[in-house]
């Protein structure tokens, strides 16, 4: 299959040391744009040549075994790059805001129990029953704004049917949701504002969970959801059940969404492999790998934050050797490893054999995704039921561009449906 998009290297490095000779601060602002624009080529560029990048303001991690290391090395490089803003917003510590505490142990072991593995079968349906629901009120217009329309208003589902979080309302869910992540992982110059809007939508969310706590309790035969599942293990004290009920849709509504978006994106400028995806799409097992294999052409997290804490040699023993001292804010970049030719083959190809091991989608080690097994399926059961819609095709830009906000999380990618003929 062809290698559509691949881009070549565009001498990122250079510029970036003109930069840095005549004004230090500025180089790295330059660096965080090109991630946003041409994160392919400039991380190929750096595999090569500068695989641990060390700016004044952050430290960029591109190979393989490199970003799997720093997270690998919970004791090492912590969430502490992000994790207080959780704790903030939630009144308390959660598993993503601490590392190798026993809370981290105790409750990411709890949780784990709480999201059967064996629930994934009735989390497909429920994300394909949403899914065509969506769809059928959508389908006659001849355009979806999938996100809006579709990928979140699953993700919003999913939380209320499975999770049994459904808020207020789905609009308050997704605010809230947006608020708290935005400041964690998105508030780069720690905006007071962003902070406060974080602080106020986790305090919102948690006194709505303890209302909804007390119903539970109270009704005498509750669904079998995962909060009636918290709340009927006797020994879990009701602050820890509140915070890792709102961890659920924090780790969800914007990342699922996000996955499906590039996802299709990816899978609609590729004609060949849609057709063909279109094919398979009959078959969970065998369209599901077209959809991973699409997102590694664009991840949702290319990134992910940690704040070394003691002096360490990164990558010790091998040429790229670099020591890190202590205070150091590092960038795992996720979406450079999945093409680290070294242990990816033919990385710019769209290939279906990839192993699950290759993949990174759901970080790695410590505080690898704990929803793991039901966002597989949502994210590939919902993707699944748009292409067996016909015509699903991209639209010609402006309308068809996917909007992000902050550059980061997409609000908006409208669609063709139906027969209509290709536009422009
Ligand atoms: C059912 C849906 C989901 C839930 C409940 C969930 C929840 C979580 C939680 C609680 C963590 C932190 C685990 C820890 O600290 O030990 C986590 C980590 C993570 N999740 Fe998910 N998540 C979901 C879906 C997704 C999706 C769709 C993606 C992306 C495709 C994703 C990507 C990640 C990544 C990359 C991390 C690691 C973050 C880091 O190491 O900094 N998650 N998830």
């Amino acid at each position: 299959m062809g290698a559509v998009g691949q881009t070549t290297t565009g001498g990122y490095l250079e510029r970036y040391d003109e930069a840095l000779a005549s004004a230090p601060m500025s180089a790295f602002g330059l660096v965080r744009e090109w991630i946003r624009s041409d994160w392919r080529g400039l991380f190929a560029e750096l595999r090569e040549r500068r695989p641990i990048l060390v700016t004044p303001a952050f430290t960029v991690v591109t190979r393989h075994a490199d970003v799997t290391e720093v997270l690998s090395r919970e004791e090492i490089f912590s969430v502490r790059a992000f994790g207080p803003r959780l704790d903030a917003a939630l009144g308390g510590p959660f598993m993503l805001g601490r590392d190798a505490t026993a809370m981290n142990w105790r409750e990411k072991g709890l949780m784990q129990v709480m999201l059967d593995p064996g629930d994934v079968a009735g989390v497909r349906e429920l994300a394909g029953n949403l899914a065509d629901e969506l769809l059928d009120a959508a389908s006659p217009g001849g355009r979806v704004e999938t996100v809006g329309g579709l990928f979140r208003p699953v993700a919003l589902g999913v939380c209320a049917h499975y999770f049994g979080f459904p808020g207020p309302d789905p609009q308050t869910l997704s605010r809230w949701t947006r608020a708290v992540v935005t400041d964690g992982f998105a508030n780069f110059h720690g905006d007071p504002e962003i902070q406060a809007a974080s602080v106020r939508a986790g305090t919102e969310m948690i006194a709505y969970l303890r209302e909804r706590l007390a119903e539970y309790r109270a009704a005498p035969d509750p669904p079998d959801d995962v909060f009636a599942r918290l709340v009927r293990s006797s020994h879990v004290p009701d602050d820890r059940i509140l915070i890792n009920m709102a961890g659920l849709p924090l780790g969800f509504v914007e990342s699922a969404p996000g996955a499906m978006t590039e996802a299709v994106e990816q899978l609609l400028m590729r004609p060949e492999v849609l057709a063909e995806a279109v094919e398979a799409a009959g078959d969970p097992e065998r369209f599901d790998r077209y959809v991973w294999e699409a997102l590694r052409f664009n991840p949702f997290f290319k990134l992910l934050p940690r704040l070394c804490e003691r002096d360490h040699v990164l990558a010790a023993g091998t040429p790229r050797a670099t020591p890190i001292p202590a205070g150091t804010f590092v960038l795992a970049a996720p979406a450079s490893a999945m093409f680290d030719a070294d242990v990816v083959p033919e990385p710019g190809e769209f290939r279906l054999d990839r192993p699950a091991h290759h993949h990174l989608f759901f970080g790695h080690g410590h505080h690898a995704c704990l929803g793991v097994h039901p966002a597989r399926v949502v994210v590939s059961e919902t993707v699944r039921r748009l292409l067996l819609r016909p015509g699903v095709r991209l639209l010609p830009p402006p309308e068809g561009a996917v909007e992000r906000a902050l550059g980061i999380f997409p609000d908006r990618f409208v669609v063709g449906l139906g027969t209509e003929r290709r536009e422009g």
